[in-house]
């Protein structure tokens, strides 16, 4: 017989038939009246399908009341509609299979809840929990939304490279990926002689997809990213990971107003499509994690984005009134505390600052006519402060390898980016969502290390 999702069970599909279901037991209450219940999830949708084992069954004794929560098993059952409250289906079993049983003195997440941080702990296992298993489905459907999103506007998935030996932010916060022998590291006098390297030259894992995603841009129109990035900053905060992926499209042809629209009718689709494809899920999240999300997620998905210049914000902040541990001067970057202030506070919705000082923004980065600003922005949203980073590119040669050298960096390892602006240049703009800050963003989780399969910190890097 084949095998019906719970998901489909309790739809009521396959009602008063026999159907073969397999999952999980999440727990087994056992009646005087010679019956046990057992919920059971196999992780279609968030909700358990109860099953009535009859004391009857051969099986009995030996196995069924041994069955803990964590134990595998089959049931084969008619599917009727359920006599008790609190569910609208269940199954009458006439077989139970067990594949594995599950030692309650052993098993974490049985019984009692477990904290996210001990969870952490044991990320094997945390997927068969609610929230993981919550957080898991919203975390896909966010991924398929955003294939769906950008190939029904032409845009093309590019694999970018993974391992890069340049830097695209130029904040040298990068991995190295090297086969030399660390206790016998070859020298040309005081410097490493890294054409003795797998690679012949100092190689790194990407903090960004960026510069090879324009080439494509810069050729096919529209492309995008959908990759993992990795940054060794000593970040250990909640918004935070080693490795992290993200989603960066680029447009050839646009300008930072269009990059703009584009962010912002992107994170609307997102939410849009979770709202009406993960409701139990998120029915979930606003019961047990972020009581306003599901208003907080309408809300934006209504209101108009805010747009203003960095030099706006700053004047903002200035002006507030409000006590912030980072000063709020001109020149200075926006911290998480300023940009939350504005998003929850100000505006109470999200805001894209545009223009911001020159000197605090990478170098691919279009310099503006005042020769102070560049045409960046930051997408900000409540709780989380900045989603999305990006800008219009410089595609003039000479004021990009200017940039470069100002920035102490060397102008070699970019040759084929600078190539972009000498062979039919193009005014383009894209801009990098922060996967995991968005799946926090949507689910209303505190903590970017339960967002993530398994996450990558400082000193941390298990499973
Ligand atoms: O602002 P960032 O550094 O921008 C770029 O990397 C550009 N190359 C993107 C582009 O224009 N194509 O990073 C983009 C986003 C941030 O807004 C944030 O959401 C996320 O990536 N991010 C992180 N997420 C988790 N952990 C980290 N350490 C992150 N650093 C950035
Ligand atoms: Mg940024």
């Amino acid at each position: 017989m084949k095998r019906t999702y719970i998901v489909e069970a309790l739809k009521g599909n396959g009602i008063d038939r026999e159907i073969l279901v397999k999952g999980w037991v999440r727990t087994r209450r056992d009646s005087k009246g010679g019956f046990s219940f057992i919920e059971l999830n196999d992780g279609s949708c968030f909700n358990n399908l109860q099953i009535i084992v009859d004391a009857e069954l051969d099986n009995y004794q030996n196995e069924v009341i041994k069955l803990f929560p964590g134990s595998s098993i089959a049931v084969t059952g008619i599917l009727v509609k359920s006599q008790g409250g609190g569910q609208s289906v269940e199954v009458k079993a006439n077989k139970v299979k067990v594949y594995g049983f599950c030692n309650p003195d052993e098993y974490t997440v049985g019984k009692q809840r477990v904290s996210f941080e001990r969870l952490r702990e044991i990320a094997h296992i945390r997927v068969r929990t609610n929230t993981f298993g919550a957080v898991t489905r919203v975390r896909n459907k966010l991924a398929k939304a955003t294939h769906d999103f950008f190939q029904e506007r032409g845009f093309y998935y590019i694999n970018t490279p993974i391992i890069t030996a340049s830097d695209c932010e130029g904040a040298g916060e990068m991995f190295r990926v090297t086969t030399l022998d660390h206790s016998a590291i070859p020298k040309i006098e005081d410097n490493v002689d890294y054409s003795q390297d797998f690679f012949g030259k100092e190689s790194f894992l990407t903090v960004s997809g960026q510069l090879s995603v324009e080439c494509f841009a810069c050729g096919l129109s529209n492309a995008y990213t959908f990759g993992p990035t990795f940054r060794a900053e000593n970040s250990n905060t909640s918004r935070h990971l080693s490795e992290f992926w993200m989603i960066e499209p680029e447009m050839a042809f646009a300008d930072l107003s269009d990059d703009a629209d584009l962010a912002e009718e992107y994170l609307k689709y997102l939410i849009t499509t979770v709202l009406e494809e993960c409701l139990e899920d998120m029915e979930f999240f606003n019961k047990r994690i972020d009581k306003t999300i599901l208003q907080t997620l309408t809300h934006v998905n209504e209101s108009e984005f805010v747009r203003l210049s960095y030099t706006e914000a700053i004047d903002i902040l200035s002006k507030s009134g409000q006590k912030f541990e980072y000063e709020t001067n001109w020149g200075n970057d926006l911290q998480t505390e300023h940009e939350r202030f504005l998003t929850e506070k100000e505006f109470k919705k999200p805001i894209i600052v545009t223009d911001y000082p020159r000197d605090i923004k990478a170098f691919y980065m279009k310099q503006n006519d005042d020769d102070k600003t560049v045409a960046a922005m930051d997408v900000l949203v409540p709780k989380i402060g900045e989603i999305i980073g990006g800008s219009q590119r410089e595609d003039d040669l000479h004021k990009l390898d200017s940039r470069i050298k100002e920035q102490g960096m060397d102008l070699a390892p970019y040759w084929w980016y600078r190539d972009l602006r000498k062979f039919g240049s193009v005014p383009h703009a894209g801009f990098g969502l922060g996967f995991e800050r968005l799946v926090q963003f949507v689910t209303g989780m505190d903590n970017i290390r339960d967002v993530i399969p398994f996450p990558r910190t400082p000193k941390s890097a298990e499973f």
